[in-house]
């Protein structure tokens, strides 16, 4: 299935006749012949937005989630393509290539290092492409299946699917407001990730725009390039347009608690006992912790009702003291309300609200093998009172994550992890003091805790995105790929080289770049899938 219009044909045949290979242009002519080539595509004006039109700030800022990204001095794209359906994204891949103008692809715009609408490299004239459009969510509940556009966030996906049936649901995060373009991109993990695995793992189909501005699905575009964006992170490999998805089942009732510990109510020893029992709790059970100011909170989503949670606890976790007052059945659709909006009786239009932009965020994450010895917990208290405090959460994996093969898809943190843990500084008011105060927080403890989680590589997730980790850096007219690997084996493991040879293969020229998509492999070899 390569649906290609003509007349984007003939602008790429054009193209390739007149330019062999890309260079990215830095001349404003260039960003010229390149909203020429898009207005001849066929895109219409209002789809087109340049920092002279009044449209401009407030769509560039729609859907940011870091204001760190569009602080002044950021460098903004020259334009933004807000693509209203598939052929905009192809005449925009098109154009770019034609014109030397790269394209930085922005579903839901929660990138922790605003990658989807920023650029490091203060020479970079690049454009954004906008999917939020393209947020059409098809339900089949008689298959248990659903289509869901990139542009689409996590709560519309949700909305659609406990709309269409209280006994469906989907395995992806806990905030509603994440795009499920970046999201299924690098895995996605939530709530019923230890019974259903990551949202990437339930996918089973997806259309992309690849780097020539073909429309390709599974079939088209091959079992690698189909292995690759399931899990290799954002814009490396082309433009997802929309994933075709596995929808679970889930009882009509299901049951959720909230109990908070303080520090003086052993909460460091519950912390320290947590971290062998909840990645061994039953499949169905998951039992987080969020650690702020001087308490742990634990929060739990069980697929049955509180009678048996009230055993399980009792049975693995009795100190934790879970009572039949700390517990609430509803059903699944509320109890992805309950974690985002901390009740279960807000309102389910509550999940179609896309958020305002009103922070600034750092974050880390490192993979927890061993338990961390409880005096180090104790010692984390005092990181956490410091007024530049930020928080820690704690994401148990085992069930079904530890289940399924490392190299099943590019996310390889399976067996052996106990738990996520993620370190989240986040602040309200602008100015360089605060900035610094927060980010050596952040960078400060995790320092801190490098002996006591994974090593060799001290792995993190893609999706908490960390530009500490290392950037791509060129090499004449090359990203190397040497001190790529620095931080793509950080987040891929051994995956990493493959992801660069599927690289080699569908975008040799790497066309689709920022700071850490992965680079064309140097020798390139074939893999076959898994
Ligand atoms: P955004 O649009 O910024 O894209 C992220 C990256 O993917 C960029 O590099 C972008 O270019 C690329 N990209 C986006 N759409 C693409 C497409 N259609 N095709 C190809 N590339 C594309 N994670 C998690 O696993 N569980 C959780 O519970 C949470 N919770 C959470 C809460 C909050 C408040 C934030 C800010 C983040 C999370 N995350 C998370 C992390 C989240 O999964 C991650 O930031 C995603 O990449 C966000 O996807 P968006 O589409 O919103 O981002």
């Amino acid at each position: 299935m390569a649906r290609t219009p003509r007349i984007l044909h003939l602008l790429l045949t054009l193209c390739i006749l007149s330019s062999s290979s890309i260079s990215i242009s830095s001349a404003p002519s260039a960003t010229d012949a390149f909203l020429g080539c898009l207005a001849a595509a066929g895109i219409p004006p209002r789809l087109l937005h340049t920092p002279a039109s009044p449209s401009y700030a407030a769509l560039l800022l729609s859907s940011v989630r870091n204001l760190r990204y569009v602080a002044p001095g950021t460098t903004r794209p020259l334009a933004i393509v807000a693509a209203a359906k598939p052929a905009h994204a192809q005449a925009a891949v098109r154009c770019g290539r034609c014109h030397g103008v790269r394209v930085r692809v922005r579903s839901g715009g929660h990138d922790y290092e605003g990658l989807s609408y920023a650029s490091l490299d203060r020479r970079e004239r690049f454009a954004v492409l906008d999917l939020g459009a393209l947020r059409d969510v098809r339900i089949d509940a008689a298959r248990a299946e659903s289509w869901a556009g990139s542009g689409a966030t996590l709560g519309e996906l949700y909305y659609a699917v406990g709309a269409a049936s209280r006994a469906l649901a989907f395995p992806a995060g806990v905030c509603p407001t994440v795009g499920v373009g970046g999201h299924l991109s690098g895995g996605g993990f939530g709530s019923l990730m230890r019974r259903n695995g990551l949202a990437a793992d339930n996918v089973l189909d997806a259309l992309i725009v690849d780097a020539d501005g073909r429309l390709l699905n599974r079939t088209t575009m091959g079992e690698d390039l189909f292995w690759a964006i399931r899990g290799g992170g954002g814009e490396s490999f082309g433009v997802v347009l929309s994933w075709k998805l596995r929808l679970v089942s889930v009882p009509e009732t299901v049951t959720v608690f909230t109990v908070r510990r303080s520090r003086n109510q052993s909460a460091t020893d519950l912390i320290t006992k947590w971290q062998e029992i909840a990645p061994a709790l039953p499949w169905d059970l998951i039992l987080r912790v969020v650690v702020q100011n001087q308490h742990a909170q634990f929060e739990a989503l069980f697929l049955g009702r509180c009678s048996r949670l009230l055993r399980l606890m009792r049975a693995h976790f009795p100190d934790l003291g879970v009572t039949q007052p700390d517990c609430e059945e509803i059903s699944w659709i509320q109890s992805t309300v309950y974690f985002a909006f901390s009740s279960s009786s807000k309102p389910l239009e509550l999940l179609l609200d896309r958020g305002e932009p009103d922070r600034y965020v750092k974050a880390k994450s490192d993979y927890v093998q061993e338990p961390i010895p409880r005096h180090v917990w104790e010692r984390t208290w005092s990181w956490l009172e410091k007024p530049e405090a930020g928080l820690l959460i704690l994401d148990p994996y085992g069930g079904r994550m530890g289940s399924i093969s490392p190299s099943a898809t590019p996310f390889p943190h399976r067996k052996g992890n106990l738990y996520n843990l993620q370190y989240y500084s986040f602040w309200f008011e602008n100015g360089t003091s605060a900035l610094e105060k927060r980010m050596s927080w952040v960078r400060g403890l995790y320092e801190e805790m490098e002996p006591f989680v994974s090593k060799n590589p001290r792995t993190g997730y893609v999706n908490y995105r960390d530009l500490d980790l290392g950037t791509n850096e060129m090499e004449g007219n090359v990203t190397s790929y040497a001190k790529a690997r620095v931080w793509g084996e950080k987040y891929f493991k051994g995956n990493f080289e493959r992801l660069a040879a599927v690289k080699a293969m569908v975008d040799p020229d790497d066309f689709f770049r920022n700071e850490q998509s992965i680079p064309p492999h140097p020798a390139a070899k074939g893999w076959s899938s898994d």
